[in-house]
């Protein structure tokens, strides 16, 4: 809450800046704030005021371009997947992969995701973006919550009694996706070929670094109804990937890809996660 004060905040203390730096008086009746101009006319009489406001962009302002920009609250919407070199028959040793009451071994096919289904969101609250060299070298960095919801095809089940396990579950299940949440900073150099102009090509590649702050997984199933068990399940607590975006035109699109396992060393799971997706940013 205190953080979230401190960023409404910043952006108020942003917004009257810029208001108190672009007033100026063109004319005794209009007031220029940023692009809006308020043109007010008063009748005769005196008694009734009029007050326009109208939107225009000055086509012989130039973008201002500061050696350090911020981007508020960057909204991700992506597809997850992951590459699977997991071992089943070491990973089945290890007494990760367990099988209850006779059910069959879990296997490759056990832990295949529904592409069209397994999603990526994030929430950067902020981002911001370094000149190093002419405004076309840059370094881009930010904070973020990264949640990523991997749906299973298969009847899998997580369980965390007596210690975390995964079976091949003996019931269908309508839903059944593993959701694991990490906050993240992700380091990027980002390359600017035409600074200044709106819509240029631009493009970032780096590092980020994560966090496990929350991991649950929740089924569905006529049998059951809905479950939801929050667990780490041994998951990986850090999360460690290469990260890029690419803008060209209105679009963005961002890719980010696991270096590190899923699941802690033992489990004998390895997973590395990856999202695509579209970035809805100015920048
Ligand atoms: C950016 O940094 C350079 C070098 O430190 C300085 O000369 C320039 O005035 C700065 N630009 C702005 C807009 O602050
Ligand atoms: C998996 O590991 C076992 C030993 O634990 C090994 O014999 C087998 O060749 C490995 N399989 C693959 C596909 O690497
Ligand atoms: C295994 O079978 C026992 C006895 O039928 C039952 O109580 C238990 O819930 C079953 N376990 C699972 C995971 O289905
Ligand atoms: C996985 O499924 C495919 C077909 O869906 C099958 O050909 C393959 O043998 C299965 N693999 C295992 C390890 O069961
Ligand atoms: C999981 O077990 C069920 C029976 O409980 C079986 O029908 C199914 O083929 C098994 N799935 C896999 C991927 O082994
Ligand atoms: C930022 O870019 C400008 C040119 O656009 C350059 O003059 C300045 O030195 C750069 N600032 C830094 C800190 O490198
Ligand atoms: C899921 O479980 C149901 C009920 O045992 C079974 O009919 C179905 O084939 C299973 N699906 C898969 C993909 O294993
Ligand atoms: C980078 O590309 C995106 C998408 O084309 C665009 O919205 C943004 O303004 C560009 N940034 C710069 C600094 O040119």
């Amino acid at each position: 809450m205190r953080h979230l004060a401190c960023v409404a905040v910043a952006l108020l203390a942003t917004v009257t800046g810029f208001a108190q730096k672009d007033s100026t008086k063109n004319a005794p009746d209009t007031i220029k704030v940023g692009n809006f101009i308020i043109v007010k006319k008063n009748k005769d009489n005196g008694h009734e005021s009029n007050v326009r406001v109208s939107i225009s962009s000055d086509p012989n302002r130039k973008r201002k371009e500061t050696n350090l920009s911020t981007n508020w609250f960057i909204f991700d919407l992506g597809f997850a997947n992951y590459r699977d070199q997991t071992n089943y028959t070491t990973a089945q040793s290890t007494g990760y992969l367990q099988q209850i009451n006779g059910s069959a071994k879990v296997d490759q096919n056990s832990t295949s995701l529904n592409s069209g289904k397994s999603s990526n969101v994030n929430i950067w609250f902020f981002m911001q973006k370094l000149n190093l060299s002419k405004h076309v070298l840059n370094l881009k960095y930010g904070f973020g919550l990264e949640m990523y919801n991997f749906r299973f095809d298969r009847n899998i089940s997580y369980r965390k009694d007596p210690q975390p396990y995964i079976f091949n579950d003996s019931i269908s299940f309508s839903k059944n996706k593993l959701y694991a949440g990490y906050l993240s900073v992700p380091f990027m150099i980002n390359l600017n070929p035409t600074p200044g102009k709106r819509h240029g090509f631009n493009f970032s590649a780096g590092v980020s670094a994560g966090y496990l702050v929350g991991s649950h997984i929740k089924q569905i199933s006529n049998e059951r109804g809905k479950q939801k068990i929050h667990n780490d399940f041994n998951l990986n607590p850090w999360r460690l990937a290469l990260v890029g975006e690419i803008g060209l035109g209105p679009i963005r699109l961002y890719g980010s890809y696991s270096i590190n396992k899923l699941h802690k060393d033992f489990t004998g799971m390895e997973q590395y996660p990856y999202a695509v997706g579209i970035r809805f940013s100015s920048w």
